[in-house]
């Protein structure tokens, strides 16, 4: 599918988005090992998290989407059933990551994960390999490092573990495994990540704490099922805020966006921009902060991303790149290597498809540097099957000098249905 996007008009009004993914990828890949039934209000029904749902049916997990609502029939710690086919994941790496940490433990039982092609490209040995170091049987294509998986559950023992790369999906992969095996586990991170994964178990009742940047658990006897209430997706509002940012005469009203600090790099970055916006009416709403946020257009100038803010900011940095193409110096993001290992190499795909419309935008080995502002102009990209690709090319499309098509923009249904037409709706 191909969309355009003409330039010009302003964008105004308020609006909400879709459900967090990564909380709705939880409710349902957590939920089934509850002990009993999970609900979750505002849970997200993109492609995604329809993987996770799909995986979790294969494992005998009754789940029913009802309205604006998920319900999860948890079997428990050890309850879920062996599959009796592959599971597809599609292109959902934290279906796939997660499940390994939570199947690595079902004793005695077999599974066999993949995905699409995309997803056959990404990196598994940074979950395998500690699986294994807990006793895990579980192997990967490519001497472990690619999928499909294959796994045979095993009693596990505790790990002590220190992740070499910052990254949610292994440390909430493992965390679930340290539920399961038979000793205390302690998982340190290199960086703060979204820390979902810990406030949710915690809310079930599972044994485990923070200190600084380690998390520790201990074996569970079983988790207790809970109400949530899901907020939209900060790292959808991240598009609407940036086409506020940047288009000129614009003034935006997001509703119960979820503003987890472990997620909003991207408003530390937007503030050291001069960017426009206010956090309003913050609240913390099922152990998440939940606020509606303000923007507005106004001059931006070049900043520096690196270090800890990367993670959280992570999926976002596209957009920073679409961000720095209209402000006024340099805009510089290091230290975000793992871009090259995301739906698409986003360090490429970033810059070439910026670079037809006219930006100067340079590739880094582990970021991209950016020189502003640009007047962009008009002409044709692709997505490279990138939601989040897809979603930053048309907010650069707001502020080029011509329509911008976007090429296999479909994937937008990944994580966020309905934006083509929520973002038009917003123009005036
Ligand atoms: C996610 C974690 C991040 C993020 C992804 C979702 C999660 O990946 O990029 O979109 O739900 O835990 P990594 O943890 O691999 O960095």
């Amino acid at each position: 599918m191909k969309v355009t996007v003409e330039p010009g008009r302003r964008v105004r009004g308020e609006a909400t988005v879709p459900g967090d993914k990564s909380i709705t990828h939880r409710a349902v890949l957590i939920g089934a090992i509850c002990d009993g039934v999970s609900r979750a209000c505002g849970y997200l029904p993109a492609q995604d998290c329809l993987a996770s749902i799909r995986a979790v049916r294969q494992l005998g997990v009754t789940v029913e989407e009802r309205g604006a609502e998920v319900v999860v029939h948890g079997l428990g710690l050890h309850g879920v059933a062996e599959p009796e086919d592959v599971i597809d994941c599609g292109g959902s790496g934290t279906t796939i990551r997660l499940l390994c940490g939570i199947l690595a433990g079902q004793v005695g039982k077999a599974a066999f994960l993949t995905g699409n092609e995309a997803l056959r490209r990404r990196p598994m040995r940074r979950i395998l390999e500690p699986l294994q170091e807990m006793g895990a049987a579980v192997i990967g294509r490519n001497s472990d490092q690619l999928p499909p998986v294959a796994i045979r559950g095993a009693a596990l023992r505790g790990l002590r573990y220190t992740l070499p790369v910052a990254s949610a999906q292994v440390k909430s992969a493992l965390l679930l495994a340290g539920l399961l095996a038979s000793e205390p586990s302690e998982i340190s991170e290199p960086a703060r990540t979204r820390d979902h994964t810990e406030r949710m178990l915690a809310a079930m009742g599972a044994p485990l704490r923070t200190e600084n940047r380690t998390v520790l658990v201990q074996p569970a006897a079983r988790l207790e099922p809970i109400d949530l209430h899901i907020p939209g997706d900060f790292s959808s509002a991240a598009f609407l805020l940036a086409a506020a940012w940047l288009v000129p005469g614009s003034e935006l009203l997001l509703r119960n966006i979820g503003v987890n600090p472990t997620r909003t790099g991207l408003l530390e970055i937007a503030r050291r921009m001069g960017a426009g916006f206010r956090v309003e009416e913050e609240r913390l709403v099922c152990q998440e902060e939940v606020a509606s946020l303000v923007a507005w257009s106004q001059p931006l100038r070049g900043t520096l991303v690196n270090g800890e803010l990367v993670p959280l900011s992570i999926d976002e940095l596209p957009l920073v790149a679409v961000l720095g193409t209209q402000a006024e110096g340099e805009t510089v993001v290091r230290d975000a290597a793992e871009l090259r290992v995301k739906e698409s190499d986003r360090i490429a795909a970033i810059a070439t498809e910026l670079r037809k419309l006219g930006a100067a935008i340079d590739e880094l080995p582990d970021g991209f540097a950016v020189r502003g502002p640009t007047a962009l102009r008009g002409g044709t990209v692709n997505s490279h099957h990138d939601h989040r690709l897809a979603m930053a090319l048309a907010v650069a499309g707001l502020v080029a000098q011509g329509p911008v098509t976007i090429e296999a923009a479909e994937c937008v249904a990944d994580s966020f249905p309905g934006f083509f037409a929520l973002l038009e709706g917003l123009r005036c």
